[in-house]
């Protein structure tokens, strides 16, 4: 079992990475939460696929533990359910000292903090994610959310849990989409981090889904311990963790241009090709570094997922995007691995370029 630490001032968190480790799991939170109340917030999928394991490894809860089985998909980060979940807590009497499980992907993970940091100011928290996305970005970091009418995540807090438990084994059932959808993820820390990750990434990536556990494993901790790092600076993204959102201004506009037909994922590789194409283009990064760096995300399988979305889409939701200040659009980029430039203005032409030539890119 690996353990990796959150650092933050007021409350720093382990994470523990393993694999099939559930019933320990659950042994930990007891240790911790011994008459404690617990609400498990669990994805459906992830219930229909492991309902024996978790069964088995929560019954020690006897009388203490509660289930709300949470319907797949973006759209359960809504008012709706959030409303159903505090009419659970406040008919089980669940009180200050009571404890939430997000047991699920980022849409699991993202609710539950949110019901967790609300509901009477505040109970505990412990996130269990199931999907590489959650293992690797959303259950680190503390951010939750609900999303508000069309608009993603527009209502939410900062709020950390008491633990994390990444364990490898839900990977398992996770379909290959999914796992891409992570991988995007794990691809930009290996830009933003250093060129050991960069190298070790592009020398297994081919292969992921055949990949041992050992490995599987290690890329998820320097994944974690990257991100980790990164909040442990700059909890509230006032400056530092900026640069979390290398690729991020060009995916949120793809997200969205293509009606969300372009996962998150895909989106956050095909806005890291755009991301290094216009630090090429505005001359911080080199060419040579640029056709270096074009390799690893190319890996991924993004065949013509931009041929139908037009760049001016593109562009119009880029403006529209809740991190845009002041209505310039500012973008995150790279000229060299580890070095990231924050608040880079381009012109539109630049913009337009880059869109451009990753659609080129992508298309075969
Ligand atoms: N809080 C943050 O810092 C942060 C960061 C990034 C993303 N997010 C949020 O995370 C969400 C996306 O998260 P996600 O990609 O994990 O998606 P998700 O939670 O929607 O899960 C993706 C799909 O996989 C299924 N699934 C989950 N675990 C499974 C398993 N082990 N086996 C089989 N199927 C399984 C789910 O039912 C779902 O259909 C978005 O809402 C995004 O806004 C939050």
């Amino acid at each position: 079992l690996k353990k990796l630490t959150v650092n933050l001032e007021a409350s720093s968190y382990p994470v523990f990475i393993g694999t099939n480790f559930l019933n320990k799991i659950s042994a930990r939170i007891k240790e911790y939460f011994p008459q404690t109340k617990i609400l498990i917030i669990c994805d459906k999928n992830v219930y229909r696929f492991h309902h024996e394991l978790i069964n088995n490894a929560f019954r020690r809860f006897k009388d203490y533990v509660f289930y709300y089985y949470l319907k797949p998909g973006e759209k359960s980060k809504s008012f709706k359910e959030l409303n159903k979940i505090y009419h659970i807590l406040v008919e089980h009497e669940f009180d200050r000292s009571s404890l939430i499980v997000a047991l699920g992907g980022g849409v699991a993970g993202d609710i539950s903090s949110f019901v967790a940091s609300t509901y009477m100011r505040g109970i505990y928290l412990v996130h269990i994610p199931t999907t590489l996305l959650s293992m690797v970005d959303s259950s680190i970091g503390g951010k939750t959310a609900i999303n508000f009418e069309s608009r993603k995540n527009l209502v939410g807090s900062f709020y950390q849990p008491e633990f994390v438990f990444i364990d490898t084994n839900f990977l398992l059932t996770l379909p290959p989409r999914e796992i891409s959808s992570g991988m995007g993820e794990i691809i930009k820390y290996a830009f933003i981090s250093n060129h050991n990750f960069n190298a070790f990434l592009n020398k297994y990536f081919a292969d992921l889904r055949e990949i041992d556990t050992e490995t599987i494993e290690k890329i998820i901790a320097k994944a974690v311990s990257v991100k980790a790092a990164v909040v442990s600076r700059d909890e509230r993204e006032d400056g530092l963790r900026k640069i979390l959102n290398f690729g991020h201004t060009f995916a949120h506009a793809y997200e969205s241009a293509s009606g969300m037909k372009i996962k998150h994922g895909e989106a956050v590789v095909l806005g890291i090709i755009s991301a290094l194409v216009l630090s090429n283009k505005l001359k911080i990064l080199s060419d040579k570094r640029f056709n270096e760096f074009l390799a690893l995300p190319l890996k991924m399988k993004l065949k013509n997922k931009m041929k139908d979305v037009p760049e001016k889409n593109v562009l119009e939701f880029m403006r529209n995007d809740k991190k845009v200040r002041k209505s310039k659009i500012n973008f995150v980029l790279i000229s060299r691995i580890g070095k990231i430039l924050l608040d880079v203005e381009a012109a539109k032409g630049a913009v337009l370029y880059s869109i451009r030539k990753t659609k080129e890119l992508t298309t075969h």
